[in-house]
């Protein structure tokens, strides 16, 4: 099924190694792939995207020994775990290569008997090191201390046994020849400084067979011997294409790939071993390797002897997928390490997911749906406020694909929430509840011109967002009433107005739900991260009452109706001092208003909930005649947490959210621009 009108592109993640369970680093990795990938398809491209399974080796046999099963029992129970996981990541991949498979096994073979035919392998005898778990040879003078492997620093192993050889060393000034033609081959910059400094420093010819173990693919001419394991693994991204099969056509559509990435650490594997593979064997070269960096917990690289490995299983069951994929693409510059905590990841999703995305659609669906029955009447960008948001929309296009073009993925996202910033502010500018009111001629048209833009700026932001959170960006679609999601373009979006005229919106259930913020501060186990948050739901909310400290706004049904005393009354003398343990006492921060409406029969109540920071909290205040409910969610209030509780119109009300007055009616909720809730006021 392929389209020789479309360019192809063809992107592949490492094959992993089933000799543990999968952590969230390596779901680092899959997750950065399949955004590029899932990003090409929606730019137009014809795309491949591989990931697979590394199943042979030393390790690997060692393991299966100790369990007492084979080798392909052990594998083939681990490989079916990364199916799994990558089933509820959502990735997207359209093959997954085993090395175990026969149609990998029969091209290894293929490849080793011309590299043989052509005389860039030869037999010897092997005397050096080996890291049994990076699989890879080193000489005397490249280890590290006390014989360890220079690049994970684990202890190496002494062998000596009869091997095949590779000459990687003949090809040494061609491959510093090709970099230099090629500048862009490897990335991130630094990547390429290092590997160039590594073939400088001499290349000496590489072992390519073992014989002292049996789990591998068997050298054609002599079945004493087993392929080393990298020459098996890195022919998977051809071997996945079938160039043996009587149909050529993925293989002649899809290599050279576009793009292999991996992981830092092997780099080397991918940059010099292979292509040099491939240069021997008359085969193009990959267009670009990019070495992503680790993903870390507590400055360290996860390991299990750390015990600092977080499984992605639990985080996923209770954050869900789009969550984690946000966050690590969001938080991390590809090539840079990045750090994983669960009360910043809770941060992130909680403040860019559930709020500045989901807020925005709860609350563009809610207004379509009260004031023009669910119906979108397309307009012209006319009014105040309008063409900024246009042009914002339209730049954010192209920056984003500029952006993801580089990969620079984070800073595609960064472009996007500032649009998605920009949406939610217009809302403030244009204060769709008092056009509602129809105080004057054209408000009317005017709220159909502002819902229009709300939801147009929706369209485009939902086709932005999905390489990323691919379950929930259809959602945004199904809300706002159009199909044919699945097959919608980065084309479709470049320019405004593509929103029918006459589309009938749909509510639906928030997209992205709120979650509580874990208690524990350091990044936990995964399997205490599962009880460390749940869904902050309205049930949540509602248990939380019994020990949350409450009470009721000054400006309340009480003490505010006092002060209207008139215009002419006198600012009031400054009061009695207080000592500063006075003032302590009080638990001031920052919250986020989540959600507002009018208390039923109450002339000036309303009801908020909000984000404190550690958990959601219900308060009801006496401001309705100063505020719409939709003016308010969204914007960050100064809270006082530990006023006792009280009851308002049988409502609980816990706390209080401070505002200024005068003495003319005039009121104004103190208001915080940037901070995060929870941050507090002293
Ligand atoms: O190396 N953060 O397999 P592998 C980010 N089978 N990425 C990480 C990571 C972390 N904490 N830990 C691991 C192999 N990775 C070979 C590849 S390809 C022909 C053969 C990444 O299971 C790591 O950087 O040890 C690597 O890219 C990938 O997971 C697979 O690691
Ligand atoms: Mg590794």
């Amino acid at each position: 099924m392929t389209d020789t009108k479309r360019k192809s592109y063809y992107i592949t993640t490492p094959i992993y190694y089933p000799s543990a369970k999968l952590h969230i680093g390596h779901t680092y990795c899959t997750a950065i792939a399949d955004t590029i990938a899932r990003f090409k398809r929606r730019a137009g491209y014809d795309v491949r995207f591989l990931t697979g399974s590394d199943e042979h080796g030393q390790k690997i046999e060692r393991i299966a020994k100790d369990m007492g099963i084979t080798p392909l029992e052990y594998t083939t129970k681990i490989v079916d775990g990364f199916k799994h996981l990558w089933e509820i990541m959502n990735i997207s991949n359209d093959d997954f290569i085993r090395t175990t498979d026969k149609r990998h096994e029969k091209v290894v073979q293929d490849l080793f008997q011309k590299a043989y035919d052509n005389g860039d392998i030869y037999k010897g005898k092997y005397t050096g090191w080996y890291c049994t778990p990076d699989e890879s040879f080193w000489t005397e003078q490249k280890l590290g201390p006390n014989h360890t492997c220079p690049d994970c620093g684990r202890p190496v192993e002494r062998i000596e046994e009869d091997a095949y050889f590779f000459k990687m060393s003949k090809y040494a000034d061609r491959w510093l020849q090709f970099i230099e033609e090629n500048p862009d081959f490897i990335q991130p910059e630094s990547r390429r400084n290092e590997m160039i400094q590594f073939v400088k420093q001499g290349l000496e010819d590489l072992c390519v067979s073992r014989t002292s173990f049996d789990w591998g693919i068997q050298v054609p001419f002599d079945k004493e011997h087993v392929v080393y394991v990298w020459f098996d693994a890195l022919v998977n991204y051809i071997s996945a294409l079938g160039p043996l099969d009587d149909d050529k056509s993925l293989y002649e559509r899809f290599w050279p790939a576009d793009l292999h990435l991996v992981g830092k650490e092997i780099v080397r594997f991918h940059t010099i071993i292979w292509p040099i593979m491939l240069m021997s064997l008359g085969l193009p070269l990959p267009k670009k390797v990019f070495g992503h960096g680790w993903l870390i917990v507590d400055g360290t690289k996860m390991s299990k002897s750390l015990g600092n490995v977080i499984d992605p299983i639990p985080l996923i069951e209770t954050y869900g997928s789009d969550a984690l994929r946000y966050y690590l693409l969001s938080e991390i510059h590809l090539g840079n390490d990045g750090n994983f905590t669960l009360p910043n990841f809770v941060q992130r999703v909680n403040s860019d997911l559930a709020n500045d995305l989901g807020n925005l659609l709860n609350r563009t669906i809610a207004m379509i749906e009260k004031y023009h029955g669910g119906i979108i009447t397309k307009t012209a960008s006319e009014g105040p406020y309008d063409t900024d948001l246009v042009k914002l929309a339209e730049q954010t296009v192209k920056d984003y694909e500029t952006y993801m073009e580089s990969y620079e993925l984070n800073k595609a996202l960064k472009a996007v929430w500032q649009f998605i910033g920009r949406t939610n502010k217009y809302i403030d500018e244009t204060m769709p509840w008092i056009l509602a009111k129809k105080q004057q001629a054209g408000d009317e048209a005017r709220l159909q011109a502002v819902m229009y833009h709300l939801a147009e700026a929706l369209r485009i932001i939902a086709v932005l967002v999905a390489p990323v959170i691919p379950t929930g960006a259809p959602k945004i679609w199904e809300q706002l009433g159009i199909s044919g999601f699945a097959e919608a373009k980065l084309d479709d979006v470049r320019t405004w107005g593509g929103l029918h005229d006459g589309t009938k919106v749909v509510k639906g259930a928030p997209i992205y739900p709120r979650f509580d913020m874990p208690e524990m501060i350091e990044a936990p186990q995964a399997d205490t991260a599962k009880e460390g948050a749940k869904p902050a739901d309205a049930s949540a909310v509602a248990g939380k009452g019994a020990s949350a400290t409450t009470g009721e706004s000054p400006t309340a049904e009480g003490q505010g109706a006092d002060n209207k005393a008139g215009a002419e009354q006198e600012i009031p003398p400054i009061k009695e001092n207080i000592e500063y343990d006075d003032f302590a006492r009080l638990d001031l921060r920052v919250a986020e208003v989540i959600s507002c409406e009018k208390v039923k029969k109450s002339k000036k109540l309303l009801k908020f909930v909000l984000n404190v920071g550690v958990e959601e909290r219900t308060v009801v205040s006496g401001i309705s005649q100063y505020y719409e409910p939709e003016e308010m969610i969204g914007k960050k209030v100064i809270y006082l947490a530990n006023l006792a509780p009280k009851k308002l119109m049988g409502i609980e009300s816990y706390g209080m959210i401070l505002s200024a007055f005068d003495f003319a009616d005039n009121l104004e909720v103190t208001q915080i621009q940037s901070l995060i809730p929870g941050s507090l006021v002293k």
